[in-house]
């Protein structure tokens, strides 16, 4: 048994995240979670919103709610539709919490003790109308590479840029649009990542368990040289600037910025976690963190879109290893490309596209993380589309798995009554089938193990098909009237399919795995967490169990509700090639 810390990217806090933030980050972060607690191993998941910063203060401005009040309401929605799309944190804490105020203030103190860290004086945009600031997301402008005219100053949505207040053309206030503007002199802490150059590269080369895509990211940054980055911001929210406790003189208006708090909030998240144990438990924040205190034997595995990675594999670490303390870093670091909408992209400030919440007021959860993680953006960006989806939907879900089950359910009850028929033994279709299972389940295990998720669930629907096949050839509707008892055989071994399926399917669809166990009343502790091999696929029910056959597992998707969705969602026109 090994100690897994699994971390997902934070989510922002200005609402509820679009498909492509969940496919993302969380859902295959909590897939692998599943997915190694069934292998044995002590998970523990952390997740929390990230609150800090100019992303929360603008979403709480025009909500017309003060930015506490704002946070606290959005976290708790952003913690509901988790749950609602089964996402199986250990904690969903919050980036503002106390613990990562001081974990925060505590590196910038190592940092800065130990020569990292110096306050300089630079010019930062300023909007003489607004009297202040105009940091990041406050200030607006054209992107100097590649003209799109509503680049933020912290980045371009069009082109993906990382950028600088100072780099927009034509900028302007977001607040109140004035283009009144000029370069004010203020003072700010920044992290010498210059002088960090040869200890990050030296970590991240030590690192032999990072994907292509992770590396070919980090090795660009690394390439181009770090550049010392400031680390506070002229704001109001976010951790305060101290100095030998107290706050910081001339940085009282002043915060420390969102990315240099965010990542420290996994830490912090964790520290919550563990301050929530219930009683009689015992929870060790720092055993999972500190190198020192048994952190050694943990194996951190983090996810994240690709617009993430230089922050987690330059910038987080550069901080940990200045802090000059035992840290734990990341061990495997796994990267997911884009999901666009309509081959366009999704966008929260345009609010273009499915959001979580609105994604479940169509459908469960399940069809949505089946379809996600199935076409999970992994070599290259993927393209949603309803008629996608719902062709994936109708496909895999109802006509292979959900019709399977439904299918030898009902027929048993029709021929042999509701329970596991005992008669009949099984030859060697059913040795070869569970032969050729074996194979294919060593299969999806590997692609599950090394996170090659596309790879994984196309090896799990190849196993939903071996089943369909097997009771094709095996027909015990035909053979039922000429030999009842290799009928009641074949029927047997198709109900043991039916609760494989389940336990292999849990990671990805547990609510409807679990929907499968209990109509054989089942519980999780009735089954093998994971499929025992060595023959004995076939034999977890061996006659006489009771069940009731569930109801339709899986809807199929009609033409009519995608054509409604389509309206509703302002789905663009596609040609027949994207449609498939
Ligand atoms: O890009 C984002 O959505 C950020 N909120 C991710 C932060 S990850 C971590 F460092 F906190
Ligand atoms: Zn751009």
């Amino acid at each position: 048994m090994t100690r897994i810390l699994i971390t997902s990217a934070l989510p922002y806090i200005n609402g509820a995240k679009h498909l492509g933030n969940l496919v993302g980050s969380m859902l295959p972060a909590d897939v692998y979670a599943r997915y190694m607690r069934a292998r044995g191993h002590n998970v523990l998941y952390i997740c929390a919103t990230d609150e800090h910063g100019t992303p929360a203060e603008l979403a709480a401005r025009e909500a017309g709610q003060t930015v506490e009040e704002y946070c606290a309401e959005q976290h708790a929605i952003q913690k509901e539709i988790g749950a609602g799309f089964n996402l199986s944190f250990d904690h969903f804490g919050r980036s503002s919490g106390p613990e990562n105020a001081r974990l925060t203030q505590h590196f910038a103190a190592r940092l800065e003790a130990n020569g990292f860290i110096d306050e300089r004086t630079d010019k930062q945009v300023y909007s003489i109308e607004d009297q202040r600031f105009l940091p990041d997301r406050y200030v607006e402008g054209t992107c100097p590479h590649c003209g799109y005219d509503k680049a933020r100053g912290d980045q371009c949505d069009n082109c993906g840029r990382l950028l600088d207040p100072t780099d927009l053309k034509e900028p302007y206030s977001s607040i109140s649009g004035s283009k009144n503007l000029e370069l004010k002199e203020t003072k700010h802490l920044y992290l010498l990542l210059e002088k960090m150059q040869d200890p990050v590269t030296a970590w991240f080369e030590a690192k032999t368990d990072f994907p292509a895509l992770t590396q070919a990211i980090t090795r660009k940054w690394l390439k181009e040289g770090l550049r010392d980055r400031s680390i506070t911001r002229d704001l109001y929210w976010g951790v305060k600037v101290l100095k030998d406790g107290a706050p910081r003189a001339g940085f009282e208006n002043k915060v420390f910025y969102v990315w240099f708090d965010a990542p420290i909030a996994y830490i912090a998240a964790t520290e919550a976690w563990a301050g929530e144990a219930p009683e009689g438990e015992m929870r060790d924040w720092r055993s999972w963190w500190r190198l020192d205190e048994g952190a050694q034997d943990v194996r951190y595995v983090q996810f994240m879109g690709k617009d993430n990675v230089a922050f987690h594999t330059v910038t987080f670490p550069g901080a940990i290893l200045g802090s000059e303390e035992p840290w734990k870093t990341v061990d495997a670091l796994k990267t997911l490309n884009w999901l666009n909408w309509y081959g366009g992209k999704f966008s929260t400030s345009q609010k273009r596209g499915i959001f979580m919440d609105r994604a479940l007021d169509l459908l469960p959860a399940d069809y949505w993380r089946w379809y996600l993680m199935a076409n999970a953006p992994e070599s290259d960006d993927v393209s949603f589309t309803f008629e996608h989806f719902s062709s994936v939907v109708n496909k895999d879900l109802a006509d292979v798995l959900g019709n399977f089950v439904n299918r030898i359910t009902r027929f048993c009850v029709s021929k042999f009554g509701a329970e596991t028929p005992s008669d009949g033994a099984y030859g060697t279709a059913e040795a070869d089938l569970v032969k050729d299972l074996e194979n294919r389940i060593s299969a999806y295990t590997a692609a599950l193990e090394a996170m090659e998720f596309r790879k994984a669930f196309a090896e799990l629907r190849g196993i939903w098909v071996v089943g369909n096949e097997y009771l094709q050839v095996a027909a015990p509707w035909t053979a039922f009237k000429t030999d009842p008892s290799a009928a009641a055989a074949s029927v047997r071994a198709g109900l043991n399919l039916v609760v494989l399926f389940a336990i292999l399917s849990r990671p990805v669809i547990p609510a409807s795995a679990a929907k499968i166990l209990a109509a054989f009343d089942l519980s999780n502790d009735d089954v093998p967490a994971w499929p025992e091999t060595g023959g004995s696929l076939l034999t977890l029910l061996k006659g006489g169990e009771s069940f009731n056959p569930p109801d339709v597992l899986f809807k199929k998707i009609d033409d009519e509700q995608l054509a409604k969705w389509r309206i509703e969602f302002g789905a663009p026109e596609i040609d027949g090639e994207n449609a498939g």
